[in-house]
């Protein structure tokens, strides 16, 4: 590939005409010499240093968002926020999205990656990895949502849901976590209101086995590796 090429491919904040005018000026390192020409042909192995910083090649980027309420989970929108609009320039790719989507008042857990295979297997029926949500009630929750959830609830229009976990916190009769292995439209709200009662706050806290990270603020984003998405894909559902 062309020095200028992949660099830019790993530096959003440097475009190919940034990179010539660095060659220009030799501050642009392969494998310790200076490289004046950026259309120089370079490979994944090669050691290449932008002003004396590594850039390790990457092909594809994984990100965990804290999405706040607000922001859309679509890749435009005319008036709102998108999240990929919070996402930090060293961190966005050409064709970068979210691999599933939170409503526009959920906070929470997004994945966003330029990683279409791997955001295929995410998002199809088959995969069902579990999602895990914290959810604040309108009314208290009852003893009898356990069963509810578990049996595979059918929601308005007819829709059967697969079997959930719900558990009521111990703490505070109006909040729950519910774990659910599929993704309907809308499907934390419509499983409570089956019920008679009312999401009042939601927030997914975990996809698969991977938490979201509590340290990181609302609409922050974290890198995350290719492996952990891997193995929050091999998470078992319940
Ligand atoms: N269920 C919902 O109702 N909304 C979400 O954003 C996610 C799950």
């Amino acid at each position: 590939m062309r020095l200028d090429k992949f660099i830019s491919s790993q530096r959003s904040d440097l475009s190919r005409s940034m990179v010539k005018e660095l060659c220009r000026k030799g501050l642009i390192y392969v494998n310790g010499k200076i490289i004046r020409k950026s259309d120089a042909q370079v490979t994944e192995t090669d050691d290449v240093a932008v002003n004396g910083e590594k850039i390790t090649y990457k092909q594809y980027v994984y990100i965990m968002m804290n999405k706040p309420q607000g922001v859309v989970c679509s890749t435009k929108d005319g008036e709102s926020t998108t999240v990929l609009e919070l996402v930090p320039p060293e961190l966005f790719r050409e064709g970068l999205f979210p691999a599933g989507r939170l409503d526009k008042d959920t906070e929470g857990f997004v994945l966003l990656t330029d990683d279409g295979a791997l955001a295929h297997r995410m998002l199809s029926p088959k995969t069902h990895v579990p999602k895990t949500y914290f959810v604040r009630l309108r009314d208290e929750w009852s003893e009898d949502y356990k069963k509810a959830f578990s049996e595979g609830m059918i929601i308005d229009g007819g829709e059967k849901c697969l079997p959930a976990v719900f558990s009521g916190s111990p703490d505070n009769p109006f909040e729950c976590t519910v774990v659910l292995s599929e993704g309907k439209y809308h499907q934390v709200k419509r499983m409570f209101e089956r019920l008679g009662n009312k999401v009042v706050f939601l927030k997914r806290t975990a996809i698969g086995n991977l938490p979201l990270n509590p340290d990181l603020p609302l609409g922050a984003c974290l890198e995350i590796m290719h492996k952990d998405v891997e193995r929050l894909l091999a998470s078992k559902s319940f």
